[in-house]
């Protein structure tokens, strides 16, 4: 089940990626060209916010029982969470920017709900998304950037 759970975590941040370019496209043409917003809009940001919620509890469970977890992991003598740049990435950079990165994309789609203008509800989903997009691309621990991310204890598997 553990390996279950990080798969799905994992996997859910492709879906997460394009539905997030999908709600920035979808507010920016909509911001630019003075659309109606539309109840097809309205579905797709639901959608985000949904897929990173789950990404979110899937996320807290790692966070604190998974492999490298707060609860879990026992950091090696000599090193540290914030010295080892391994256990900092998973212990703290990766869960802090990706929790403001969910906070914009609720916040984002908060804006269908909105009493607002059609065209400032766009232009302001348009601004939450994006930073989440920024603040994700920037926290996912892709395969090119393991470097970044390899600890001095080497724990990783
Ligand atoms: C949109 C949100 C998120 C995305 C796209 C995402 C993506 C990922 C990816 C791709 C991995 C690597 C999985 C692997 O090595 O198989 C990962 C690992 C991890 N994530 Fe997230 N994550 C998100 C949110 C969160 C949040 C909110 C937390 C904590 C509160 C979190 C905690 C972790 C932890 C602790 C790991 C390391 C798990 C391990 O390798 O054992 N993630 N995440």
């Amino acid at each position: 089940m553990e390996t279950g759970l990080l798969h799905l975590h994992n996997l859910l941040r492709w879906i997460i990626v394009i539905l997030l370019l999908l709600s920035i496209i979808k507010a920016y043409t909509g911001w630019k060209g003075n659309k109606s917003f539309s109840a097809g809009d309205a579905k797709i940001w639901l959608f985000t916010m949904i897929a990173s919620h789950i990404t979110l509890l899937l996320g807290l469970y790692q966070w604190l029982m998974g492999r490298y977890g707060l609860l879990t992991f026992e950091i090696p003598a000599g090193s540290s969470r914030m010295k080892d740049p391994f256990i900092r990435f998973f212990q703290v950079e990766h869960p802090v920017s990706m929790l403001l990165a969910i906070l914009f994309i609720t916040l984002g789609r908060g804006m269908a709900k909105k009493d607002l203008s059609d065209s400032l509800k766009y232009r302001q989903a348009f601004v939450y998304f994006f930073v989440a997009l920024l603040l994700l691309l920037a926290a996912v621990p892709w395969p090119f950037r393991s470097n970044y991310y390899k600890g001095i204890a080497g724990v990783r598997s």
